[in-house]
């Protein structure tokens, strides 16, 4: 860069500071469009070469950085602590409502006050997160703070200047100076990131995303903060300088929306308070539904006069309130923990709780997973823990509260070394977390594999289930699984039975026939080889077709199967090879179990695929190929989503296959797509 006049010097920096400012505003626009309002036009490539070239002129002129600038929002280094921000008015909690009665009665209370009932009502979800106060000055991201105390928080400026959704700079006129409030969580599908990240690594575990978040957001190192993928909701407008921008909650969001706010697109307004119980109503059963976590739907008054009218109570605004859901998790007493033996013996360590109501729902039981996990998280009986429920999830253990365990002596949990059903010596696999009875006569084990078998995955034997297969185990109508096909001999005896009535046996009896019909794979799945599940058994089935084929395979045919590895591969030799299980085999092929698959099956080799072609192909045209999938039983898509498949692209075809990338979807080419249709069973004809 010779620049060799004063004057030619200073041309120079203009331009360049021309040309940052351009790159810096397209940098904004896209970041808009992919954070907020999630339609991105360009591709993650472009995008980082705006960002490099903007870097690289900030570098050779550092006087053109502003600190508004994107590429400062990977900032600073690490400060010694927080300075303290005063809130100018401060940061007020909510009264809470638990049903649509409660809610009914703060609707009373505030139609007393004002004497009538024309006024609306905003409802969002309340998002599990902290709550943040930001300030803009001049259109620029000024200050950040935590909520602290509510009148005095904490300045995490420069750690809410790496939340990518948080503008630096706003896009429409706003006052002078004001603040905006909003709650920082963490995606669920971060947090499940971050904690397979530390798994990985050996690291101890998040508890919840809520903590994550709130530990981030007050990192003394920013960098930290940036690696953590937080986002930010923006819900209320604080203070203003000058003529406040909107006269009701619902055109300030608006408002905030077009300056290039993130606020939260479920957000609805209503006029009457039954809309209101029965957004909130939806939300409790929906609440699964999204990428983070909420505890309740917010629901406020919408017009601000009427919102100055009822003024505030103590600490709590009169013209909001958060409907609370039921929470989904609790603090409860371990009062101990016991074993159950699975129907391939393993040792499965459970949680027996004092019962208590999560989510709606009283619990007393919750798995533990195994004897690793419950030293990672040392939990031990006598405990008080967290159990957590999330919709139709088992409830789950999360961790004892160390703070109530101090001063009682509570011994480690330790795996037993007998199977506590038949009291055989426990074995454990090298390398394997799980612990096992090796004794395949357990009574724990048959009652188990004969529900497996019957279950829908498997032989899929409608009115079989779980108390059948366990009432016939005991009244040894079942010994071994062959025998499930013995059953039609044993009329009498059936009959007897409670709750069995002619006509129930009789459907019965020709669902278990026409189970002989399932292809091998569902059989494979039905045997219950230990760590064959159903992609295994596809696998197997497909490649071997038969199973007189499977039973011939050697180990390294075995193994040489794609998506089969040696554990596997030594799991299944020694199931077929074993002689009581080839017994078993025998006399269900004796019974007349069908042993071979199907590839031909009903809807083709590509039933269930949806696919997306794209760009210009060599050997086929688009409409060919696209003929090919469906008459292959697959799905024709024009556009790319999560849910698609994977992407044929040929030459070109830029913006599909950078989506596709984006979403992780696979992007293949015509061979290999040829090869993909080979792999599932197509001849090629
Ligand atoms: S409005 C006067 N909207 O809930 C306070 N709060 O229990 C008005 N929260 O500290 C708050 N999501 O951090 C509002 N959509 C939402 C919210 C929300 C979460 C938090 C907020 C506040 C707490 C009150």
């Amino acid at each position: 860069m010779a620049s060799s006049t004063p004057a030619t010097a200073l041309r120079e920096l203009e331009a360049a500071r021309e040309h940052a400012e351009e790159l810096r505003s397209g940098i904004r626009h896209h970041d808009h469009r992919y954070y907020i309002l999630d339609q991105p036009e360009i591709g993650d490539s472009q995008y980082d070469t705006l960002m490099r070239e903007l870097r690289t002129l900030e570098e050779r002129f550092p006087d053109l950085i502003t600190p508004d600038s994107p590429t400062q929002r990977v900032a600073g280094e690490p400060v010694a602590g927080f300075d303290v921000v005063e809130h100018r008015e401060p940061m007020l909690s909510l009264s809470n409502v638990f049903n649509r009665e409660e809610l009914r009665a703060w609707h009373q209370r505030v139609v007393r006050i004002v004497e009538h009932e024309r006024f609306g009502f905003v409802c969002e979800p309340k998002i599990d997160g902290l709550a943040i106060s930001l300030v803009y000055q001049d259109g620029r991201f000024a200050v950040g703070a935590t909520r602290g105390d509510g009148l005095r928080g904490e300045d995490v400026t420069a750690n809410l200047r790496t939340l990518r959704s948080l503008p630096l700079r706003l896009d429409a006129p706003a006052p002078s100076a004001f603040e905006v409030r909003g709650e920082v969580y963490m995606a669920k599908s971060e947090f499940a990131r971050l904690n397979d990240e530390r798994a990985a690594k050996g690291e101890q575990l998040y508890m919840n995303p809520r903590n994550t978040a709130a530990g981030s957001i007050r990192q003394l190192d920013p960098r930290i903060t940036a690696s953590r993928g937080l986002d930010v909701f923006i819900y209320q407008l604080g203070w203003a300088d000058g003529d406040a921008p909107a006269a009701t909650h619902w055109e300030a969001m608006r408002w905030a929306r077009n300056a290039g706010l993130p606020t939260n697109p479920l957000a609805e307004r209503f006029d009457d308070i039954d809309a209101v119980a029965a957004f909130c109503a939806t939300w409790v059963e929906r609440r699964d539904e999204l990428d983070y976590e909420i505890d309740g739907v917010v629901v406020k008054i919408d017009e601000f006069a009427i919102q100055r009218q009822v003024g505030v109570v103590g600490r709590e605004p009169r013209w909001a309130t958060a409907y609370k859901f039921p929470a989904e998790q609790a603090v409860t007493r371990l009062r101990a923990i016991q074993i159950s033996v699975g129907r391939t013996g393993v040792l499965t360590p459970f949680a027996v709780l004092e019962p208590v109501v999560v989510g709606g729902v009283t619990v007393s039981m919750a798995t533990l997973h195994n004897e690793d996990h419950i030293h990672e998280l040392d939990i031990r009986a006598g405990d008080d823990v967290i159990v957590q429920r999330a919709g139709e999830v088992i409830p789950q253990v999360v961790g004892p509260v160390l703070s109530l365990r101090k001063g009682r002596r509570l011994r480690r949990f330790k795996m037993p070394e007998r199977c506590p059903v038949c009291d055989t010596s426990v074995a454990r696999e090298a390398e394997q977390a799980a612990s096992y009875c090796p004794n395949r006569a357990c009574p724990a084990q048959l009652p188990r594999q004969v529900e497996h078998f019957v279950s829908r995955g498997a032989m899929d034997i409608e009115g079989f289930g779980e108390q059948r297969s366990h009432m016939f185990v005991s009244k040894d109508l079942v010994t071994s699984l062959s025998d499930i096909y013995q059953l039609s001999k044993r009329r009498d005896e059936l009959l007897a039975l409670d709750g069995i009535g002619d006509k129930s046996l009789d459907a019965l009896l020709a669902n278990i026939e026409a189970s002989k019909q399932r292809p091998l794979r569902r059989l494979l799945i039905a045997l219950g080889i230990r760590h064959v599940g159903s992609e295994t058994a596809r696998d197997l089935a497909r490649h071997f077709g038969t199973l007189v084929a499977l039973r011939a395979a050697t180990r390294e045919e075995l193994e040489a199967v794609d998506g089969i590895g040696p554990i596997v591969a030594a799991s299944v030799f020694e199931y077929l090879h074993d002689e009581e299980y080839a017994a078993l085999l025998d006399r269900l092929v004796a019974a007349g179990v069908r042993t071979d698959e199907d590839v031909s099956a009903r809807g083709g080799p590509l039933q269930g695929f949806s696919i997306v072609v794209t760009g210009s192909l060599e050997h086929w045209s688009r409409n060919q190929v696209e003929a090919l999938i469906k008459a292959l039983g697959g799905r024709v898509s024009g556009a790319v989503s999560k849910a698609t498949s994977f992407v044929v692209a040929g030459s070109g075809g830029g913006s599909k296959r950078e989506r596709a990338e984006k979403l992780g979807v696979d992007v293949i080419d015509e061979d290999e797509f040829v090869l993909r249709l080979r792999e599932h069973g197509w001849s090629g004809e």
